[in-house]
C-alpha cells in the first residue's frame, strides 16, 4: 500500500509540474495581451488545483497513515536535517504552497477582467511553484522511485 502511494506521489509531480509550467505561460500571455481568458484556460487552471490537492492528499495519507511514529521523538526528528526535511519542512511548505495556489484560483474566478483573472493565477501559482521548488526532494524525484 505504502509503495503504491509513494509511486503515485513520485510520478504525479512530473505531470503536475509540466502542466503548472504550461498554465503559467498561458496565463502570462493572457495577462500581457488583449487575448480573452477562455473557458479552456479556466479548466486547465482548475486541473492544476485538482492535481495539487490530489498530491497533498496522497502526502497526508503517507505521512499520517504510515509515518506517524516519526513524531514520537520530536528531538530526533528536528535534530536530523534529513528527517526534518522529509517529514516536517517538505509537508508544511507544500501545504502552504497549495493554500496559495487554491487562493489564486479562487481570486481568478472572482475577477472580472481577463487580464486580472490571468494575473492572479500567474502571481499566486508562481509563488506556490517557487515554494514547491524550494522544498521538493529533487534528488529522490529525479533518480526514480
Ligand atoms: C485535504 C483535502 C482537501 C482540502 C482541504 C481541499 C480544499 C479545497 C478548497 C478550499 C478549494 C477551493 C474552492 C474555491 O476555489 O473556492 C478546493 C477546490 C478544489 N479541489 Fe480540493 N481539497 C482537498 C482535496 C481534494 C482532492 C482529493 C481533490 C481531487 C482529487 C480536490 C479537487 C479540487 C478541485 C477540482 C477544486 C476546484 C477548483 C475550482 O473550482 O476551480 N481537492 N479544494
Ligand atoms: C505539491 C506538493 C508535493 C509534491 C510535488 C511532493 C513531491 C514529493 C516527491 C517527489 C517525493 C520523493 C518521492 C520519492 O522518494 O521518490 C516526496 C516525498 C515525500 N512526501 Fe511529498 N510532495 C508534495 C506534498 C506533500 C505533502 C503535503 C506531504 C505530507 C503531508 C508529503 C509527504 C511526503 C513524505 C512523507 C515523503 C517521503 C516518502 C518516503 O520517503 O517514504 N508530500 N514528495
Amino acid at each position: 500500500m505504502y509503495t503504491g502511494l509513494l509511486h503515485l506521489h513520485h510520478w504525479l509531480p512530473f505531470v503536475y509540474l509540466l502542466l503548472m509550467l504550461v498554465v503559467l505561460v498561458q496565463n502570462f500571455l493572457v495577462w500581457k495581451s488583449d487575448n480573452p481568458f477562455s473557458d479552456k484556460l479556466a479548466r486547465q487552471n482548475k486541473i492544476v488545483v485538482l492535481l495539487t490537492h490530489l498530491q497533498i492528499t496522497i502526502g497526508l495519507i503517507m505521512l499520517f497513515g504510515f509515518n506517524l511514529d516519526m513524531f514520537s521523538d520530536m528531538g530526533t526528528l528536528m535534530g536530523d536535517a534529513g528527517l526534518r526535511f522529509k517529514y516536517v519542512e517538505h509537508p508544511t511548505t507544500m501545504i502552504l504552497a497549495a493554500v496559495l495556489i487554491t487562493i489564486g484560483n479562487a481570486k481568478s474566478k472572482r475577477a472580472e477582467a481577463a487580464s486580472a483573472k490571468a494575473k492572479s493565477v500567474v502571481v499566486w501559482f508562481g509563488i506556490g511553484l517557487f515554494l514547491i521548488a524550494l522544498r521538493m526532494p529533487w534528488a529522490e524525484f529525479l533518480q526514480g522511485a
